[in-house]
C-alpha cells in the first residue's frame, strides 16, 4: 500500500503536514545536506581515495525530495575517479509525486542537470524496489518504497556510509527504533560511518548500543548539534543459507553472453554500462530471432492483491522496463508506444481479482478500475466489460529493445554462431565458448541466456526448464480498427496497429517443439478476439467474413516449474548433492559449507510469457552478482529467482541422488 506525501508549501519550500516538519532547513537545505551528510561522512575524501573501478555504497532513511542523493552524486562526480561507481539505496514510506519532487528540486538551480535526470527516472512510485540507472550507469539509485524497518530486514548490501535522515525523532518516533540502528550495524563493516541531523539522546544511545561510536558536532545554521560516528567492528553476520549467498565477484570484467534475445541483451547491457567487455553470441543471423522476435509484445502486469513474490517482482520489473524504454527508445513510436493497457474483466473470477486489486492501495497513476463505458472511451471501441487500466504501459517491438540494449561500444555481437561447447580453463580463470568451427569468445564469466537451450550444456542440464509454444497472428488494419487506442487484453490480446497490422496473441501449446505457423492457431487467436470484443472483431473484418490474416509467427516461451525466472549463479549439481545431502533428513539444518559454485557461470532464463517485464531487470540482477554490488531486489526475491531453488527443493524432498 503506498501513501503519498502530504505536502504544504511554506515560502516555496515543501513541508510535511503528516509529520508537521520541514523536508530541509529553511535557510539553505543544500548547505545543510553538504554539512550534515556529506562532510560528516567524509564523502569528498573517501570518493577521492577510491581505486580505479572502485565502488561506494550509501544507504539512506527518508529519500524525500532526493536532495541528499543529488548532492552525493554531484560530490562523487567532482571527486571520484572516472571509472568508480556510486550506489545509493534509499527508502521512502511516503513518496512525493513527480510534480512535487520537481517543484522542490527547482529550488536548487546548481543541481538542475542532476534533478532533471532523476525526474525522468522517478515515475509513479509503486510499493517496493525501484532501480534507477543514472549518469550512464556510473550512479545507481535503488529507491525502496515502504517502511525502512521492513526494508532493512530484507536488505542485503554492504553499506559504507549511512545518511540517517527522517523527520525529527519527536515527530516520527516510530522510525527511530533500536531495530533500525541494529540493522545499520549489521549492514555495515568496520569503518562504516553515519551522519544525522539530530542529537536526540535516544538516537545516540541506540546507535552506541548497536556498535557505533557517536560524536556530537556542530550542526548547520541555527541547529546547535548533530551526530556522526563510525562502526568499530563488523557485526557477526546472521546465518544465511550458503546456497543463496553470492559467489565472489569477478575483477576481470570480461563476459560471454550466449543468447541474443531480451534476456541476453539485458545482461550484456547491464555489464557494459559497468565497464565490462561483453561478447554476445546468437545462432541466428540476427538478434531477437526467437521468442523476442514478435512484432509487438505487451507490457502486461498481471498482479495479485496479495503481493506474492511474483507480484512484487512484476511491480519492480514493470517500473524498470518503463524506465529503460523511455531512456533507450524515447519517442520512437515504431519501437514502442505507451498507449495504455486495458485488462478486460471478462468473467466473474477476473472481475473479482480486479476488484481486489483496485482496493490494494496501488497508485491510480499506475492502475485504476474503469467501468465498461470508461473502458470503451479509453480503447476507442465499444466494450462490454469493466476493466483495469494501466495508463503508463503499452506495446513494445521487442527486436527494437534488443537492438537498443546491444548498441554499446563495449558489446561485440557475433550472430550466426551456435555455441556447442563451453569449457573453463582454471589456470587462466577463463571460459571459452566454442562453435562448430572452433573458439568464438573467451571471458571470465559466462551468462547462459538461451531460453530452454540454457539447459543444453553439461553443467546446466539439471535446470528444470520447459518450452511452451506460442503463436501470434497479424491482422490487416482497417479504418475502423485503427481507432483502437490502447492495448486490449482478456484471455488473448490485441495491440493498436503498427505498420497497418494488429498483433493478436497468443496460443499456448505444451510438448510441441515445432515453430511452424498454423491456420488453426490463427483461428484460435481470432476466436479469443471475438470473445474479447465483438465490435473490434467486426471492425477488423470490414466487408469480409473475418479479419484478414496477413502474417504470423510461432516461437517458444521458456518457463520454470514455479513460473518465476531463473537468474543467478550455477553450482555443480554433484557437489551440491554431496555437500548438502543432510538436508534430505532435516531441512532446517543450518549448514555452513560454501556452495560449490561453478566459477563465473550464470544463467538468465525462464522469463515465461512476461519477458518484457522481467528481462530488462534481470540484467541488473546479474550485474549485481558479477560486480558484487547492491542488488535491485530484496533478498527474498533474489532467492525466489535463484537457480538453486529447484536443487534445494528436490534435495529436501529426497528426490536427488548422485
Ligand atoms: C507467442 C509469444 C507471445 C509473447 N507475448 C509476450 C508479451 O506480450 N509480453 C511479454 O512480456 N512477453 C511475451 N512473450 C514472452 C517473451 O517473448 C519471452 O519471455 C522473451 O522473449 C524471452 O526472452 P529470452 O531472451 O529469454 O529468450 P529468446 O528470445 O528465445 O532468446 C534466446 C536466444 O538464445 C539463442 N540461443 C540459444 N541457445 C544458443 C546457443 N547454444 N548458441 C547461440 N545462441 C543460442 C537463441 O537463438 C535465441 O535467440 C511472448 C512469447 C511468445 C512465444
Ligand atoms: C526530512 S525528510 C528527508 C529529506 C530527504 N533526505 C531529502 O533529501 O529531501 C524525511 C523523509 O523520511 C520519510 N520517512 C519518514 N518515516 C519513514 C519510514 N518509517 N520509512 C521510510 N521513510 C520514512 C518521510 O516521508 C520523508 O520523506
Amino acid at each position: 500500500m503506498t501513501h503519498t506525501a502530504e505536502l504544504a508549501w511554506h515560502d516555496g519550500q515543501p513541508y510535511s503536514t503528516r509529520f508537521d516538519d520541514v523536508y530541509f532547513s529553511k535557510a539553505s537545505g543544500l548547505e545543510e545536506t553538504r554539512h550534515v551528510f556529506l562532510k560528516h561522512n567524509q564523502l569528498a575524501e573517501r570518493f577521492a581515495a577510491l581505486p580505479e573501478h572502485g565502488q561506494f555504497t550509501i544507504a539512506e532513511t527518508g529519500f524525500g525530495t532526493g536532495l541528499n542523493v543529488l548532492c552525493a552524486w554531484q560530490c562523487f562526480e567532482e571527486h571520484a575517479p572516472p571509472s568508480a561507481r556510486l550506489h545509493v539505496v534509499s527508502t521512502e514510506k511516503f513518496p512525493l509525486s513527480r510534480d512535487d519532487l520537481q517543484r522542490a528540486l527547482a529550488l536548487w538551480p546548481e543541481l538542475q542537470t542532476y534533478s532533471e535526470e532523476l525526474a525522468t527516472q522517478y515515475g509513479v512510485m509503486t510499493p517496493g524496489w525501484h532501480r534507477m540507472v543514472l549518469a550512464g550507469g556510473r550512479v545507481i539509485v535503488t529507491l525502496v518504497i515502504g517502511d525502512v524497518l521492513d526494508i532493512v530486514a530484507d536488505l542485503d548490501v554492504e553499506v559504507d556510509a549511512w545518511f540517517l535522515d527522517g523527520f525529527a525523532p519527536s515527530r516520527n518516533p516510530e522510525m527511530w527504533q533500536p531495530a533500525l540502528f541494529e540493522a545499520m550495524a549489521r549492514l555495515g563493516h568496520a569503518g562504516t560511518t553515519f551522519a544525522t541531523f539530530t542529537s536526540a539522546g535516544a538516537v545516540r544511545r541506540g546507535l552506541q548500543a548497536a556498535g557505533f561510536t557517536v560524536e556530537k558536532v556542530a550542526g548547520h545554521g541555527h541547529k546547535r548539534e548533530m551526530c556522526r560516528g563510525v562502526l568499530q567492528t563488523a557485526i557477526e553476520p546472521h546465518w544465511r543459507a550458503p546456497w543463496f549467498q553470492r559467489p565472489a565477484p569477478h575483477p576481470d570484467r570480461t563476459a560471454i553472453v550466449i543468447g541474443g534475445g531480451m534476456a541476453g541483451a539485458a545482461s550484456a547491457y547491464s555489464l557494459a554500462i559497468r565497464g565490462w567487455q561483453v561478447t554476445l553470441i546468437d545462432r541466428h543471423d540476427s538478434l531477437a530471432a526467437e521468442a523476442s522476435g514478435n512484432p509487438q509484445g505487451v507490457l502486461y502486469a498481471k498482479l495479485s492483491a496479495h503481493f506474492t513474490p511474483l507480484t512484487r517482482l512484476v511491480l519492480s520489473g514493470y517500473a524498470y522496463t518503463l524506465r529503460t524504454l523511455h531512456s533507450l527508445l524515447g519517442k520512437d513510436t515504431e519501437a514502442w508506444q505507451a498507449c495504455g493497457v486495458l485488462q478486460a474483466g471478462f468473467d466473474a473470477a477476473e472481475q473479482k481479482r480486479q476488484a481486489e486489486l483496485t482496493e490494494a492501495g496501488l497508485p491510480t497513476g499506475f492502475v485504476h478500475g474503469v467501468d465498461a463505458q470508461q473502458a470503451a472511451a479509453l480503447a476507442g471501441i465499444p466494450l462490454e466489460h469493466p476493466g483495469l487500466f494501466f495508463p503508463e504501459a503499452g506495446w513494445v517491438h521487442p527486436p527494437a529493445l534488443v537492438a537498443a540494449l546491444t548498441r554499446h561500444p563495449r558489446i561485440t555481437v557475433r550472430t550466426g554462431e551456435a555455441v556447442i561447447e563451453l569449457a573453463r580453463h582454471p589456470e587462466a580463470a577463463l571460459w571459452v565458448a566454442s562453435g562448430a568451427n572452433g573458439p568464438l569468445a573467451v571471458g571470465s564469466a559466462v551468462i547462459l541466456a538461451g531460453a530452454a537451450d540454457t539447459a543444453g550444456f553439461d553443467m546446466t542440464c539439471h535446470l528444470p526448464l520447459k518450452r511452451i509454444r506460442g503463436q501470434i497472428t497479424e491482422a490487416c488494419a482497417t479504418p475502423a480498427s485503427q481507432r483502437l487506442a490502447t492495448v486490449l487484453c482478456g484471455e488473448g490480446y490485441i495491440s493498436p496497429a503498427r505498420h497497418n497490422r494488429h498483433c493478436l496473441g497468443a496460443t499456448f501449446t505444451f510438448d510441441d517443439d515445432s515453430c511452424e505457423v498454423r491456420a488453426e492457431e490463427h483461428q484460435h487467436n481470432l476466436a479469443m478476439l471475438e470473445e474479447l470484443s465483438p465490435a473490434l472483431f467486426e471492425a477488423l473484418s470490414g466487408d469480409t467474413a473475418g479479419p484478414e490474416v496477413i502474417g504470423g509467427r510461432a516461437a517458444h516461451r521458456c518457463t520454470s516449474p514455479d513460473y518465476l525466472p531463473m537468474i543467478g549463479p550455477v553450482v555443480s549439481r554433484e557437489d551440491f548433492v554431496d555437500g548438502y545431502r543432510a538436508l534430505a533428513n532435516d531441512a532446517t539444518l543450518r549448514l555452513a559449507s560454501p556452495a560449490p559454485w561453478q566459477p563465473g557461470l550464470y544463467v538468465n532464463t525462464a522469463h515465461g510469457s512476461r519477458g518484457l517485464i522481467t528481462a530488462p531487470l534481470s540484467g541488473e540482477i546479474l550485474a549485481s552478482y558479477l560486480c558484487g554490488e547492491a542488488a535491485p531486489l530484496p533478498r527474498s526475491l533474489m532467492d525466489a529467482v535463484h537457480p538453486n531453488r529447484f536443487l534445494l527443493r528436490d534435495l529436501i524432498r529426497g528426490k536427488l541422488h548422485r
